[in-house]
């Protein structure tokens, strides 16, 4: 029914001579494989439907994307009919885009995880489908830690003296510049996902509570910001202050770092054939924060959106359905380690065999924990960015934990208006 209602649109839509300016316009994020593999998908649909796609890519930054977004929609610009939008974006780009469930029926959401179609749904408006989940996870080099003989790092005081040790003997022995961890510490959304597992597997929570009551001013949060900034300059390049996932991935693959932090799609980039490391890796959980702290990782993961000033809205949505589809899912989650969306397909031998710690970690990506979007809606940027402000100035030595948190408290605290958001 819904193939034959576009078949009929599509007739008009290449009837009417479609001039360039009139093809549908998608917006991809370009990070490791990430544009290659969406110019692939896009171009299956254009094959099938005849319909032409423009791709724009856009700033590997979160924050810089999401400013260009609000500009974009702001001014009701139809340059752009699909959006990629962050997994925290759909509470704040909620009223310039499109209800998908005019679209897309529930037979087809319910296969997916159910958390993120709660996530996308704002007001009973389905304004995002679910493209690609991920959590924060821990890379280390087997080879390495195998040569040292060590077992990989259950809490993140382990893996300072690992790092530590191996770092400084391989420099010892010629390898000048290996590094113990890199990260994401550069002043942007990505620091925030960090930051926040830092703080939360430490027993910290998650800077606002669902409650929406600011809980970041605590000893743990403290303590978990204390030893993130010994890292640097002991186990992590002054750099690093400065490294997104792009930058991190490249010193870990280059050879040059004993453990990173990173999001999935770096392990396919990893065993690439021309990687250095290509089966040198291993990926587990990241560390608790001692003894008494649990294991954690920041949700992070992207959607497909169609903007309300699109022209074509129901070509849109059904390209929109296309890319999230099992078989698209499957297909970016063995080509390049994009976490599917849809749970069964954890269970889908090829997606294992490509990348075994989706069936390893399955419950971190199950249970990974959510930044506080939701909570704070239109002011999450805002509260992001004062978090990853004080975090950077912690790292960077400027202030200590136990200043900048009490401040970040009281910012935040003044923000929120006594919890309401
Ligand atoms: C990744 C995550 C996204 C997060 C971003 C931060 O792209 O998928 O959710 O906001 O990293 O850098």
């Amino acid at each position: 029914m819904r193939r034959m209602a576009l078949t009929l649109l599509l007739v008009w839509f290449c009837g009417s001579v479609v001039a360039e300016s009139e093809r549908l316009a998608i917006s991809c994020g370009a990070l490791g494989v990430e544009l290659q593999l969406c110019q692939q998908g896009v171009d299956s649909w254009s094959s099938e439907t005849g319909v032409p796609v423009k791709i724009i890519s856009t700033p590997n930054s979160a924050s810089e994307r999401f400013a260009l977004y609000q500009q974009i929609l702001a001014s009701r610009s139809s340059d752009i009919d699909i959006l990629q939008i962050d997994v925290v974006w759909p509470g704040t780009l909620a009223p310039h885009l499109i209800d998908l469930s005019r679209y897309i029926g529930e037979n087809t959401t319910r296969q997916y995880f159910t958390t993120l179609i709660t996530n996308n749904t704002i007001d009973g408006r389905l304004v995002a489908m679910p493209w690609f989940t991920v959590a924060g996870v821990l890379y280390y080099r087997k080879d390495l830690l195998e040569q040292y003989a060590y077992t990989p790092p259950t809490t993140w005081q382990q893996l300072t003296r690992i790092a530590r040790h191996i770092q400084n003997a391989e420099r010892e022995a010629g390898h000048s510049r290996m590094q113990g961890f890199v990260f994401q510490a550069k002043g942007y959304e990505g620091l925030t996902c960090d930051a926040l597992e830092w703080v939360d597997s430490f027993g910290g929570g998650t800077l606002v509570n669902h409650q929406g009551e600011v809980t970041i001013d605590n000893p743990q949060a403290i303590a978990a910001l204390e030893l993130a900034s010994s890292w640097i300059g002991d186990i992590a390049p002054q750099g690093v202050l400065n490294y997104d996932e792009e930058q991190s991935r490249g010193v870990f693959q280059s050879g040059n770092a004993v453990f990173m932090r990173n999001w999935p799609y770096a392990w396919a980039l990893g065993n690439a054939k021309d990687s250095p490391v290509r089966g040198k890796i291993g990926v587990i959980a990241l560390p608790r924060g001692g003894k008494l702290g649990h294991h954690s990782g920041v949700l992070g993961g992207w959607q497909l959106a169609v903007s309300k000033y699109s022209k074509y809205p129901q070509l849109a949505a059904d390209l929109v359905q296309y890319l999230t589809s099992y078989a698209e899912q499957k297909r970016r989650a063995t080509a390049g380690s994009y976490n599917p969306t849809i749970p069964v397909l954890y269970q889908d031998a090829d997606v294992l065999a490509a990348t075994p710690f989706f069936g390893t970690l399955y419950e971190s990506f199950e249970n990974a924990v959510a930044r506080p979007s939701r909570i704070t809606g239109d002011q999450y940027a805002r509260v992001s960015a004062e978090f990853y402000y004080a975090v950077h100035d912690v790292l960077a030595g400027k202030k200590s934990a136990a200043v900048a948190l009490p401040q970040l408290q009281r910012k935040l605290e003044r923000l929120s208006r006594d919890g309401q958001w």
